[in-house]
């Protein structure tokens, strides 16, 4: 695990540099939407996702600089749905990453309009970046992965069943289908990603990728809801215990807080099995799987 902290240092200070040089600069009009979007990019969050494309880069042989793109879609992708997800009509949370929620710092217009503004940039940077080495038609099936996994039938179906299930009680099957969509859907692009960029990847390799995807995409919305219960407000960066506070149906909620833990343990289990037929090239994907669930943040 000492590599791997490491590798996250390095790679965060990596994708903060790759964020920053594809947001548009606070001196840009509209200056008020440009410094909103800086301020919920920069400075702030794990950036798993992109480490994940970075990762599944290396388990492929691809190299970081065919992968910057990817990596900062992914992730303006979701830093446009924490805005959104913080906002009033949604969790009405203040606190992000460590500091005010965007529409606490900037207002709910802004916010609203921030997070739309980065969900364009997420595909305009898929289709006409140049550090995308692959060619149209790879592009395109990115753009096509990052849409599905964005949209009704992704993240933002998640977020709305989310929404419409407070205060009902939800089986596992329906609990695990939402967090399939709002939380799984962007892990498993950011894998995919990754093996987007290389075309001529073996079917069933890609396959394999993405049954990690889906079981590491799933743990992390377990430990998500683990998190709310066990850790505190400073750790986190967030509000802890919202999801109680909001009724929100959740694994502890649903199967206890041992229940949860074991179902993520499974999960991890699951994933490294789908990496069987990796060798070392794959040890960071299975040391990401285990930080996933034993993160404290
Ligand atoms: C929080 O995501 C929201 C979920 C989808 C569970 P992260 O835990 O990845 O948040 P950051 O990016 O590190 O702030
Ligand atoms: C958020 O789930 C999922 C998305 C933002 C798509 P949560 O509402 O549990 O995320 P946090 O706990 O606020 O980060
Ligand atoms: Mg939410
Ligand atoms: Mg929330
Ligand atoms: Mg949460």
């Amino acid at each position: 695990m000492s590599n791997l902290k490491a590798y996250l240092t390095a790679c965060q200070n990596r994708v903060e540099r790759a964020l920053d040089a594809r947001l548009p600069g606070e001196d840009i009009l509209p200056q008020t939407l440009h410094r909103a979007m800086r301020y919920s990019v920069l400075d702030g969050g794990k950036r798993t996702r992109p480490l994940l494309t970075y990762a599944t880069g290396q388990a492929l042989g691809l190299s970081e600089d065919a992968l910057d793109a990817q990596a900062c879609a992914v992730e303006f992708i979701h830093v446009y749905s924490l805005i959104h997800d913080d906002l009033p009509a949604m969790d009405n949370d203040d606190l992000r990453r460590g500091k005010p929620t965007c529409h606490k710092a900037f207002d709910d217009a802004t916010a609203i309009l921030a997070g739309d503004a980065l969900q364009a940039l997420a595909f305009d940077v898929l289709a006409n970046d140049p550090a995308i080495q692959a060619g149209a038609e790879a592009r395109v099936k990115m753009i096509a992965a990052l849409t599905r996994a964005s949209g009704s039938q992704g993240m933002v179906g998640g977020q709305a069943i989310d929404l419409g299930s407070v205060g009902r009680k939800l089986t596992l099957p329906e609990l695990e289908n939402m967090h399939i969509h709002k939380t799984g859907a962007l892990i498993r692009a950011s894998v995919n990603l990754a093996a987007l960029s290389k075309p001529d990847l073996d079917a069933d390799v890609a396959k394999k990728l993405d049954h990690y995807a889906k079981c590491i995409g799933l743990s992390f919305q377990v430990k998500d809801d683990i998190l709310d219960v066990e850790s505190d407000t400073a750790t986190l960066g967030k509000t802890q215990g919202k999801d109680v506070d909001n009724d929100k149906p959740t694994y502890p909620a649903l199967l206890g807080m041992a229940g949860a833990k074991e179902k993520a343990q499974e999960l991890h289990e699951q994933a490294v099995e789908s990496l069987a037929g990796f060798g070392k090239e794959a040890d960071l994907l299975r040391d990401l799987s285990l930080y996933i669930i034993e993160r404290s943040h």
